[in-house]
């Protein structure tokens, strides 16, 4: 099979001359804040790798953490940063500790500065076919389809993974109008998943399961898009087994270096395009 093995970088070359564009339009520094609450090791490498990213833009990041706190603390200083019209977006690092109410820190965001898609008012929009704003990984998962540029029109895309982040908002994309796509998505009840993958054309894999895609998995041609992450005696793995679903794909993202590296990117470009909508 000649399979083409997409890298993040690669898809980057065609998103970051358009997050520069939007930079350009601005005449100010785009601030985004990012909230933590607890300690939590992978929230703090993603924001890490966050500012990281920002910093190449000239986009100011502002930490605010918490060790020990409740919900409206965190609750009061997300309404000062809806009123803080310097301030472009707000993020959650999650999972919330327990005790920490999820669904009322996200609700309070303002939908406008709402730069990863968590708030339902955006969640809807999306669901209603008008999406203004799309999940980091989402978007990430977008770009690298839009890179391959294979026409989805008609074509089967499994999912695997339902969550918030991911899979719902995923599906509700590749479905919408235009896309076209015939969807299905599986989580950790689905029966036969294997029969299922095997008639996908498009296999994006959000499990967070390590290696839980083999060749049994992928039928010849698919195109697979790893979207796991996952730590493994202390390497980062994807859901899929790269090795040998290589030999089948006809487009593959690595683990690291594939969608991960576009999502801090694709979170960048919504952070801009946010102030375009509060115009
Ligand atoms: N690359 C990036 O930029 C990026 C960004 C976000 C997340 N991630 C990674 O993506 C993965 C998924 O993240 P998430 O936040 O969506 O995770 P999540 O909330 O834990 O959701 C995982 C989903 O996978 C399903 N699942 C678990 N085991 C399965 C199995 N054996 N067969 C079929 N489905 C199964 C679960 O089903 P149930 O609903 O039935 O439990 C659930 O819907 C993680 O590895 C995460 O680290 C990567």
């Amino acid at each position: 099979m000649n399979t083409t093995v997409v890298t993040g970088d690669q898809v980057l070359t065609q998103l970051i001359p358009r997050i520069t564009q939007c930079m350009e339009g601005l005449n100010f520094t785009p601030k985004l804040a990012t909230l933590m609450v607890g300690d939590n090791p992978s929230i703090r490498s993603y924001f890490r790798s966050i500012k990281k990213v920002a910093q190449k833009y000239g986009i100011e990041v502002i930490e605010l953490t918490w060790d020990v706190t409740d919900t409206e603390t965190v609750q009061h200083t997300i309404e000062q940063l809806n009123s803080d019209i310097d301030i472009g977006g707000i993020l959650i690092g999650e999972p919330l500790p327990k005790g920490i109410d999820r669904t009322a820190l996200v609700e309070t965001i303002s939908p406008t500065k709402d730069v990863d898609c968590m708030h339902p008012y955006n969640l809807g929009l999306l669901m209603a076919g008008r999406p203004r704003v799309l999940p980091s990984t989402v978007g990430s998962v977008w770009e690298i389809l839009q890179f391959i540029g294979v026409p989805l029109t008609g074509k089967r895309a499994v999912i695997i993974g339902r969550s918030l982040v991911v899979g719902k908002p995923l599906a509700m994309l590749l479905l919408q109008k235009g896309v076209d796509a015939t969807v299905t998505v599986c989580h950790s009840k689905t029966e036969q998943l294997t029969d299922i993958t095997r008639e996908a054309d498009i296999l994006i894999v959000a499990a967070g399961k390590p290696h839980l895609i083999g060749k049994e998995h992928v039928k010849r041609g698919t195109i697979v898009i790893d979207v796991g992450i996952n730590v493994v005696a202390g390497k980062l793995v994807g859901d899929v087994k790269f090795d040998e679903v290589c030999q089948l794909a006809s487009y593959i993202t690595p683990v690291p270096g594939g969608v991960g590296k576009v999502t801090t990117h694709y979170l960048m470009y919504n952070l801009v395009k946010s102030y375009e909508h509060r115009r």
